[in-house]
């Protein structure tokens, strides 16, 4: 399963996509991953021991690991042929031998009969159970596996998620702003402009989510659906064989066994390729636990082919950009606390300037960022945090009459319920956006790619090695003891046969050929001795 056993493994690592682009800046500094690990033999180099990595992309890598696994395809080599060439002894001696006394040595024994009878059941029960063990590891594989495939996948939409939550908010900074604190057009523009980036951003990592999902639950049916059908056929053919040996019928037991014969050879082969997923699964639980505990990643290595971190780029602007935005927010914000609703204006400046707004001033929100470099700002004295604000400034709220947009305070009071709600949203909006920061810069660094990895290798790579693992060697247990299974109903097979001839045998007290038999059981001819 050459290209689609590697595009499968791709995809199954590749979930991962948590990440949007692929890193830009490619340095030229590489680190090599699961080094040590991967150091095989490399059939493509000479024999010569690989030593570049952990890297699914490279040929040598996946001729090494499967080198691997040539003890088990060389097996199915070797059993391939020496049956073919056993039978084909085997017809070669029963075409030379015809006549020549084939039938000559009657050599039943009723304790070999017995023992042959003994194997036969004690084979086919082993193989019987061979197939129940492969369907039950196909069951805990795909389980495994599906179960590291969810999570991945979980992870990926959770980042697709809070970059299109983040997009949404600035979004809805530009608009809701709009009467109490409508953003400088040159922050409008750029908004558009950064939240087209983060959404191109996000589609791209849904889309390839989507789609890298896809395939691999294709490829793990699909391998679900093999290995099913291996077990199923495997258990047929041993029962069907079973009872035909029993019946002792020679030509039945021949199409088993060279059915037997060709499934044989296949299943092993399939366990070859498991051992060879089996090692490349450890080798790259083993990258994983490396790539984890580098330093902060500044050099390429090969998991950053199918797991790129977000473009530092894209995120770092976003983040920038949502800091000013929200930064601008506020303070429009309190622009317009302080110069019209904490103002007592007279009243001929009309409105909006003056809508009869009076009593206690209202507090300013208070601005998470510096002004000067947007670094992280404690609240000054006197100032409402976003979360309170809400219940703070509904003190200052009076009752309203007029037009809206022309509403006039009846009763103390400074915010008309107009602006009360327009400030309150302004308020979540900036409470929300530097609640979406930490997420982003986690994103951007790629604690979030990190923190996957880290959960995969302590959470999904033990089940997944293991279930491999037991799959390769119940895939190797039911074909070794379907080989045993079908010698036995061979040698069965050809004692029922030795003992049916030697019980017909026992009408006549002498031994004869075949053509006296036939003699013998003739009616119409006379009794003649040999
Ligand atoms: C790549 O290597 C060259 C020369 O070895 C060096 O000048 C350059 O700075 C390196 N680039 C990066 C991104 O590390
Ligand atoms: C998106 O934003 C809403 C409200 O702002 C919040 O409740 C939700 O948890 C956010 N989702 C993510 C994935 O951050
Ligand atoms: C992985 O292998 C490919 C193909 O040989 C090669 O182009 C790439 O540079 C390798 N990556 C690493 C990180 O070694
Ligand atoms: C508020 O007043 C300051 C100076 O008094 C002025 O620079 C600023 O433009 C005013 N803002 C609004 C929104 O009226
Ligand atoms: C203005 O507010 C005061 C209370 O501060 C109130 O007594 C008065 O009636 C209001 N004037 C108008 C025109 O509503």
């Amino acid at each position: 399963m050459g290209p689609s056993g590697r595009s499968w493994l791709v995809v199954l690592l590749v979930s991962a996509t948590l990440c949007a682009h692929v890193s830009a800046a490619a340095s030229n500094d590489t680190t090599l991953l699961a080094a040590e690990r991967t150091r095989r033999k490399d059939p493509l180099d000479g024999l010569r021991y690989y030593t570049g990595g952990w890297n699914i992309s490279n040929r040598h890598y996946l001729a090494s690991a499967g080198f691997s696994a040539a003890p088990v395809f060389a097996f199915a080599a070797l059993w391939f042929v020496a049956v073919a060439a056993a039978a084909l002894i085997a017809c070669c001696c029963s075409c030379c031998c015809r006549g020549g006394g084939g039938s000559s040595s009657y050599s039943y024994s009723r304790r070999v009969f017995a023992l042959s009878l003994l194997l036969l059941l004690v084979f086919t029960a082993a193989a019987v159970i061979g197939c129940a063990v492969l369907y039950d590891g196909q069951g805990k594989f795909n389980g495994s596996t599906t179960a590291t495939l969810d999570y991945v996948v979980r992870q990926a939409d959770g980042a697709a998620a809070t970059m299109r939550n983040f997009t949404g908010l600035l979004q809805t900074a530009k608009t809701v702003g709009g009467g109490v604190a409508s953003l400088p057009a040159d922050v409008a523009r750029s908004i558009d402009d950064v939240a087209g980036r983060v959404d191109a951003a996000s589609d791209e990592l849904t889309a390839r989510t989507a789609s890298n999902s896809r395939r691999i639950r294709t490829a793990l049916d699909t391998i679900r659906k093999v290995l099913i059908g291996v077990a199923a056929v495997m258990l047929v053919l041993v029962l069907l064989g079973f009872v035909f040996s029993l019946t002792g019928k020679k030509s039945l037991v021949s199409i088993v066994v060279f059915l037997g014969w060709i499934i044989i050879t296949a299943t092993l082969i399939l366990s070859g390729t498991f051992l060879l997923l089996h090692n490349v699964i450890g080798d790259t639980c083993v990258a994983m636990d490396e790539w984890v505990v580098q330093p902060q990643g500044q050099s390429h290595t090969a998991l950053d082919d199918i797991l790129p971190c977000a473009d530092a780029a894209v995120t770092a602007e976003a983040l920038r950009r949502s800091k000013d935005v929200n930064f601008q927010l506020v303070s429009k914000l309190n622009e317009l606390v302080s110069n019209v609703s904490n103002r007592d204006v007279p009243a001929q400046v009309g409105p909006p300037l003056y809508y009869n707004q009076s009593g206690p001033l209202v507090p300013l929100l208070c601005s998470p960022y510096n002004a000067a470099d947007l670094s992280d700002r404690s609240c000054a004295a006197g100032e409402v945090t976003t979360d309170n604000a809400q219940q703070v400034w509904q003190r200052y709220v009076c009752r309203a009459t007029g037009s809206s947009g022309q509403e006039v305070c009846s009763t103390v009071g400074r915010l008309t319920p107009a602006m009360y709600s327009q400030m309150v949203t302004v308020a979540g909006l900036s409470d929300g956006l530097r609640g979406q920061s930490p997420a982003l810069a986690d994103i951007a660094s790629c604690v979030t790619v990190r923190r996957a990895f880290q959960t995969v290798s302590q959470r999904g790579c033990p089940p997944l090695r293991r279930d491999s693992g037991r799959l390769y060697q119940a895939l190797l247990a039911a074909s070794l003891a379907a080989m045993l299974a079908a010698a036995a109903w061979v040698v069965h097979s050809r004692e029922r046969r030795r003992r049916r001839e030697s019980e017909r045998f026992k009408v006549s007290p002498y031994r004869l050929p075949i053509e006296e038999k036939v003699l013998l059981n003739s009616p119409r001819r006379p009794y003649r001795r040999v």
